[in-house]
This record gives C-alpha cells, sequence and structure tokens, in this order.
C-alpha cells in the first residue's frame, strides 16, 4: 500500500506575525523544519522511486519542499490557502475589531462562511476534487505540503470525517500525517518533527 503524507508549510513568517493568507517566506524555525522535513521523506521513500511532492503555489510551501532532493515537485494552485478576500494580510484580532459581523458570522458557521471577495471552506473543499482524484489515482507515494485549511479538507477526506467537523480539525504545525490505504481501511500514523 501506498502511503500520503500530508504537512503543513514550515511556520512562515505571516505565522509569527498572526497574519492570515499573505505569502510569505519561511522563519527561521520553519526553515529547520523544511530540512527535517526533507531528511524524514528521503529515508522514509528511499526506495519509491516513483514518489512526488506536491505543493501549493505560495511561496511557503515551494520553500518547504526545496530541501528534498530526488523527487519530481508539482505545484497545484488548488492547494494554496483558502483565500481571505479582503481580510487576506489581517490577523483574527484586526478582524475583530473592524469587521465585527464578519468575525461574529465565521465564528457562527465557518464551513459556509464565504470572506468577502474570499473563500469559504465549503468553496476550498470543492476546488480539491481534482486533487483528490489524481491523488486516489496515484499508485506511488505522494508528499502533499499545503495549508492548514485545505489539509483539514484533504484528511477529512481520506480519514472520513464529517463535513462539519473539517474547520475544527486540529492541523498542526511541524508534523507529518501518514495515512496509508489499505484493504482493511485507512489506517494513519503521525510524526511531530519539532515544535
Ligand atoms: O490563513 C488561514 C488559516 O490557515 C486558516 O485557518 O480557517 O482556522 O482561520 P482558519
Amino acid at each position: 500500500p501506498r502511503p500520503i503524507l500530508l504537512t503543513r508549510h514550515g511556520e512562515s513568517k505571516d505565522n509569527v506575525r498572526g497574519r492570515i493568507g499573505g505569502d510569505t517566506d519561511l522563519s527561521d524555525n520553519g526553515e529547520l523544519y523544511a530540512k527535517k522535513l526533507a531528511n524524514f521523506v528521503e529515508k522514509r521513500l528511499k526506495t519509491e522511486r516513483a514518489a512526488s511532492i506536491w505543493t501549493s503555489t505560495l511561496q511557503r510551501t515551494i520553500l518547504t519542499a526545496s530541501p528534498i532532493g530526488g523527487f519530481p515537485k508539482i505545484q497545484w494552485r488548488a492547494l494554496d490557502e483558502i483565500y481571505a478576500g479582503v481580510c487576506d494580510g489581517m490577523t483574527y484580532e484586526e478582524i475583530k475589531k473592524n469587521m465585527p459581523e464578519e468575525y461574529e458570522a465565521r465564528k457562527k458557521d465557518k464551513l459556509r462562511y464565504r470572506y468577502p471577495r474570499g473563500e469559504s471552506y465549503l468553496d476550498v473543499i470543492q476546488r480539491l476534487e481534482p486533487v483528490i482524484i489524481e491523488l486516489e489515482r496515484q499508485r506511488a507515494p505522494v508528499v502533499v505540503i499545503s495549508h492548514q485549511a485545505v489539509l483539514r479538507a484533504l484528511y477529512a477526506y481520506f480519514a472520513d470525517r464529517p463535513l462539519k467537523e473539517i474547520p475544527h480539525l486540529e492541523m498542526p504545525l511541524h508534523t507529518i500525517i501518514e495515512i496509508q490505504m489499505g484493504v482493511t481501511g485507512v489506517q494513519e500514523k503521525r510524526y511531530k518533527l519539532m515544535d
């Protein structure tokens, strides 16, 4: 059985500042994770010559993949983070203060809430369909380096979690979730490479 390895990008400079969205590069911590991830992947997939690394089109995932040697890398726009529209680049505190109705609406129904000029979780789930079809079709392992909201949706699909849980699933930084699909169902392992 072929594993699918899911991970968020290493900590970004916007993660440190608490800003959502954007397209910054990695913090020092994030760069360290990229190196540890490369080490892990190169060992784990040493004999898997057909494996591939999938990223979003955002710098933080591309930079997280960059130390990994020996496998082709593919960028998917569908793996980009949920787009926060007019709130892109803001902190949650700023949204709460400057757009309290938006903040409350999202809190009430995070799954369906769509940022003004941006996306909802349901939008993200929909745009992931071609990625899921392609993942299902792969015979070799795939490492998916993406973002919190997107990985919540992908994980929920493979782990068979209900739609309403998706926006609230825990998806920590610097952790690899390995999913194995076998005849007896789905097995999952987590590797926390650093804090
Ligand atoms: O930048 C966006 C965040 O990673 C998404 O997290 O949906 O919990 O606000 P959230």
